[in-house]
């Protein structure tokens, strides 16, 4: 939600800015805006509704100089979509420019006191109103911007990640944090001269330096020209810094050839997950090594249950890591959607195991289920994929995917990327409890490895859908069935179409079809059936029958060879044979395909669907 980006140094900073922004446009795309301020010291702002280049094109012909500025890329919460609404917001005297990710939940009170006060609002936004806040504590205590931004945010409730600028101190940049994340990056300048980079996540920064500060909740930061850096926090105790090294390479935030990062997300997928079991795998043994759980084996060997709690795609994955990990290990699993479970005063027991999966690790209802889970004394372990966020570091260990940066904005690689970790999870814990025999341990362990190959040829032996596609342009509804391990397979499959093609669509476990969706299916209906030759096979069929025999259109996945289902159906994607466990793995990626060349077909943004943001740090 929402991308910030900052800089102060010797360079020119609109250059900076600007390419950081469209590195973040895939956290919001609403509106964007650019503050400087120039050599004669004026305090600058340009905005403009819609994307970063709508902003670009707006601020031709006009002056963006100046070496110090912030900017930001809005995925909107109060306040609609227009130039107004967006950020950087002034203060009522033009000393200040704020950007901010976040939202401020006692704005309207705050607003209230400082309208008693005389201050006027140009915008709708919660954050005008944290700009207003931060100059009348300026005014009030005679203070400088430091000391009223640490007075100011005391009264705030909420999340907020802000930057701003001050005109009469054009030397220097504050930024401060809570619940929202907010990242320091600190290079070196052409004459040696420390410079600073600010940014909602690394991928702004990682092009200029690799050493960055991950600035903590309640926490202020000053840098200014002279290289100086100084964190606080809001009682005024000062940090001391930790500076750290990006993992990143810079050819990961790039297309690579590909039309979209979707595309390049959903080939990359063979590579990416032999990177996440690398190391993981022991093949000489035909072991599972997990560095997460090796301090922490008597956590799961003792717990009397798993919780994971995730939102949308990660909530699919996680739902095939329970089945894994109550067949693997005999461990109850509960999933939960962290944003009910965080609300409805769940019951949670110390000796319970709360895991968090989450790409971003920044997800604000995932990040609120896990700490109000350490509040109960569970154990946390955090499943994310990016390095250093806010979930990795408020749990008590974990796993990172190691799959590469994310951008497209439905998430893929991630996903299988989840799921394969979670399997890893569960492998690793049946060895410690000895829940599987040793053949079945090995046998595992081995398939395990031979998935990224599988995968490839998936990818390889489905290349024909881009033409098929475009006969689903006009679909209302999509229906995605598959049973067992297949079932939160069909609700992923489901959550793509919608996502970036606007086409409704549910995913169903097969048999539910008889209770309610059999009632939509009509020669109108494409229907989708994940019906690999394992598990409920016989059964699966029998709902093909049933869908056929209500003139549906049958779009199935089948195990290589079958030839049953694929003469059922008008359209089939052939996977290679594997495990029941493993089979989401490689039925997921048509499904990837499927989505991916509809929305092209139907000519949908498919790396910035309508509304929808990669990283949700609003609740
Ligand atoms: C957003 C994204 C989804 C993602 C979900 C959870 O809705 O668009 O792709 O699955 O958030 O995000 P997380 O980062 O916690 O996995």
């Amino acid at each position: 939600m929402c991308g910030i980006v900052g800089y102060i140094g010797e360079e020119q900073a609109y250059p900076i800015l600007i390419k950081g922004l469209h590195r973040l446009e895939y956290r919001g795309y609403d509106s964007a805006g650019v503050s400087l301020i120039n050599a004669k010291g004026e305090l600058l702002v340009y905005k403009a509704k819609g994307k970063v280049s709508a902003l670009e094109a707006s601020v031709e012909g006009k002056d963006v100089s100046g070496t110090i500025g912030i900017a930001h890329t809005r995925w909107a919460t109060h306040g609609e979509p227009n130039e107004t609404n967006a950020h950087p917001h002034y203060s009522q005297s033009k000393n200040l420019t704020l950007v901010h990710n976040g939202i401020i939940e006692n704005y309207k009170a705050l607003r209230a006191e400082l309208e008693k006060n005389n201050m006027t609002f140009c915008s709708e936004t919660d954050t005008e109103v944290l700009v207003q806040l931060v100059e009348y504590m300026m005014n009030s205590h005679h203070c400088d911007l430091y000391t009223a931004v640490q007075l100011a945010l005391k009264n705030v409730v909420g999340a907020y990640a802000i930057a701003i600028l001050e005109k009469s101190h054009p030397d220097q940049l504050v930024c401060a944090r809570k619940g929202s994340p907010l990242i320091i990056g600190v290079g070196k300048s052409a004459t040696g001269r420390k410079e600073f980079f600010l940014g909602s996540d690394a991928t702004p920064i990682i092009e200029h330096t690799k050493d960055v500060i991950y600035l903590n909740d309640e926490e202020i930061a000053i840098m200014d020209r002279t290289g100086r850096l100084e964190i606080t926090n809001l009682a005024n105790v000062k940090q001391t810094p930790q500076l750290v090294k990006l993992q990143m390479n810079l050819d990961e935030l790039e297309k690579g050839g590909y039309a979209h990062f979707m595309l390049k997300e959903i080939w990359e997928q063979p590579n990416a997950l032999r990177t996440c079991i690398r190391g993981r795998l022991n093949m000489a043994d035909k072991d599972v090594l997990l560095s997460g759980i090796i301090d922490h084996k008597d956590k799961f060997i003792n717990c009397k249950r798993i919780i994971i709690c995730a939102c949308g795609t990660s909530w699919h994955s996680a739902l095939i890591g329970k089945y894994f990990i109550e067949e693997a290990c005999q461990i109850p699993v509960e999933v939960e959607y962290a944003s009910e479970f965080r609300y409805r005063n769940p019951v949670i027991h110390s000796d319970d195991v709360v895991i968090a999966v989450s790409q971003s690790g920044e997800t604000a209802d995932t990040l609120a289920a896990i700490q109000l889970a350490k509040e109960k004394g569970a154990f946390l372990y955090g499943i994310c994929n990016v390095i250093g966020s806010s979930i990795a570091r408020a749990t008590h260990s974990g796993t990172y995917l190691h799959v590469g940066p994310e951008i497209g904005v439905a998430s893929t690689k991630a996903f299988t990327g989840q799921v394969i970790t979670l399997a890893l999870l569960g492998l690793a814990i049946a060895k410690e409890k000895k829940t599987l025999s040793d053949d079945m341990f090995h046998m595992l362990v081995e398939e395990l490895q031979m998935i990224p190959d599988k995968m490839q040829w998936t990818l390889e032996h489905n290349k024909g859908i881009d033409e098929y596609a475009k006969t689903f342009t006009y679909c209302k509804n999509f229906l995605y069935l598959g049973r067992g391990y297949n079932y939160p397979v069909a609700m992923e499959g489901a959550l793509k179409l919608k996502e970036i093609s606007y086409i409704h669509a549910e995913g169903y476990p097969a048999a539910e079809m008889k209770h309610g969706p059999i009632a939509l299916v009509d020669e109108e209906m494409p229907v989708v059936v994940i019906a690999p030759k394992r598990g409920n096979y016989d059964k699966v069929v029998s709902n093909i029958q049933e869908i056929k025999s209500r003139k549906g259109k049958i779009i199935s996945v089948v195990t290589e060879g079958d030839t049953v289902v694929k003469g059922m159906s008008d359209y089939y994607f052939t996977i290679p044979d594997t495990r029941d466990c493993y089979v989401p793995l490689l039925a997921v990626i048509p499904l990837q395909l499927l989505s991916y060349y509809v929305a092209i077909a139907k000519g949908c943004n498919v790396d910035q669907p309508r509304n929808l943001a990669k990283s949700v740090t609003v609740e």
